[in-house]
């Protein structure tokens, strides 16, 4: 095993987990996610961001919103999870960091 010395200033995971309309911890994120992650990316790209902010889709984290997504924050200065993120929060999200 080899330590990488790269490491981002930011590393944002994005819940895009899908579930069935009828299961009893509803949707999940979904589209949100894949919207939400989607906008990230572009926009760190647009910004040259992305040797310093890592944008990862994952799967539930547990913490499941009744609309937009999960976003886990995990940076130099703390971390944090953030729900019901949608597009416009997730310029926010960018621009903290
Ligand atoms: S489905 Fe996204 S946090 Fe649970």
């Amino acid at each position: 095993m080899i330590r990488s010395p790269q490491l981002p200033r930011v590393h944002l995971f994005v819940c895009a987990n899908v579930r069935a309309d009828d299961n009893p911890l509803g949707p999940g994120c979904g589209e949100a996610g894949e919207r939400v992650f989607k906008l990230l990316k572009e926009e760190s790209l647009r910004r040259g961001m992305v040797h310093q902010v890592w944008v990862t889709k994952t799967f539930c984290m547990g913490i499941c919103p009744k609309r937009g997504a999960t976003v886990a924050r995990h940076a130099e200065d703390g971390r944090g999870i953030f729900r019901d993120v949608d597009e416009s929060d997730a310029i926010t999200l960018l621009e903290d960091a």
